[in-house]
């Protein structure tokens, strides 16, 4: 036997292919390319319509986080509000003054199916972001602006192509900048960080891998700030889908105002929980104290890592931070020895759920409209 894998499968290359049947180590590494054919696909896009009073994004889970992080990127920027619906209703206020982007990588996902029905109604301007499905059937009948994405991802996987368009219609539309200026730079870095973190590194020289070995058999809770709020939630959820763990994820300030106080005579429990601390060089002075007080205030037993963002615009940490996540994600199903790659839990919902009929009658409304003029 390999005695570096009786060490860890992290330092075994064979043995991390073998375990990540269906490559989803493939997305990371080669992260920088995907962002780059983002960028290319979304050029095409027009913000050819009125300025929206509202933004809403539609979706679910991997295709409802690009929303997220977009929140999170223009807050201190756009001049209206953005918010992410992941429901199958609009929000009361979505009328012919909201832009809706509807997010589905499938296209098929009954909540964003219905949000899209929803928005239709309601006159709101939409755009669709999706490889397919019902979703892009239904746009195209019925002249809604679209955008399709390559296919043959897994929805998480995809991020590249569900953010970057998002990014770029809202820049088109004069609501952000420096977002083509953060694209270039943080391509450069994302290649550097997937090659510093590749299947053939050591864990010693790679931090996803010594991360992941140390988050290795506890509960992961992701502590973000700021424009790191998304970023917490991604890694939360990468956990859960890549490495079939739960996994928590908080946010500074609020979290001094409740979660701590779930550290207090946690002693026992303590230890089965690692929490990772998102940093920038450059977070604000006071969310900067609240860091340090907080981790004086926790359980000595319980493990804390630090993750300090990489770059220096804002997207370039954003996406690498992201990027960091996901890798440590994947490494973490190898040393719990699952496929990354299948969901089944969410593919077994999804069958039972269309055998309930509400997809049929979401699709029957859809049948019964007229193509927008
Ligand atoms: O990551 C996943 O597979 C899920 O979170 C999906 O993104 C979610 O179920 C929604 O599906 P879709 O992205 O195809 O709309």
């Amino acid at each position: 036997m390999n005695p570096k894998t009786q060490e860890s499968p992290l330092d075994d290359v064979n043995e991390i292919r073998r375990i990540d049947k269906s490559n989803m180590l493939s997305f990371s590494i080669e992260a920088a390319k995907h962002y780059n054919e983002a960028t290319k696909i979304s050029e095409k896009m027009s913000a050819d319509f009125t300025k929206p009073e509202n933004i809403v994004i539609a979706g679910m889970g991997g295709s409802a986080i690009g929303g997220e992080l977009l929140k999170d990127y223009t807050r201190i920027q756009a001049p209206v509000p953005i918010e992410v619906s992941k429901d199958y209703t609009l929000p009361a206020y979505a009328n012919r003054k909201t832009l809706v982007l509807a997010v589905s990588y499938s296209g098929d996902t009954e909540e964003s199916l219905s949000a899209f029905l929803d928005a239709i109604k309601r006159q709101c301007t939409i755009y669709c972001i999706s490889s397919g499905g019902t979703l892009l059937n239904f746009a195209e009948k019925l002249n809604v602006s679209f955008l399709r994405v390559p296919a043959g991802m897994p929805p998480r996987a995809a991020l590249p192509y569900l953010l970057v368009p998002q990014l770029v219609l809202l820049e088109k539309m004069g609501l952000v900048s420096d977002v083509s200026e953060g694209l270039g730079e943080a391509t450069k870095l994302l290649g550097k960080f997937s090659r510093e973190n590749s299947p053939e590194k050591p864990v010693g020289k790679s931090l996803a891998k010594s991360l992941a070995s140390g988050i290795h058999g506890t509960v992961p809770v992701v502590y973000g700030f700021g424009v790191y709020r998304g970023v917490a939630q991604r890694w939360k959820q990468q956990f859960n889908e890549n490495s079939k763990v739960h996994a928590k994820w908080e946010v500074f300030p609020e979290l001094n105002h409740n979660e701590i106080v779930g550290w207090e005579k946690a002693d026992a429990l303590a230890k089965q929980f690692s929490t990772v601390f998102l940093r920038d060089k450059n977070e604000p002075s006071e969310v900067r104290s609240r860091i340090e007080i907080t981790k004086t205030l926790m359980p000595q037993n319980s493990k804390k890592f630090e993750v300090w963002a990489q770059g220096k615009s804002t997207l370039a940490k954003l996406l690498s931070t992201i990027l960091m996540g996901d890798f440590i994600s994947v490494y973490l199903a190898i040393l719990r020895g699952v496929d990354p790659t299948p969901v089944q839990t969410i593919a077994m919902l999804k069958q039972k759920l269309g055998e309930t009929g509400t997809k049929e009658r979401i699709v029957r409304e859809l049948e019964k409209l007229k193509p927008a003029q």
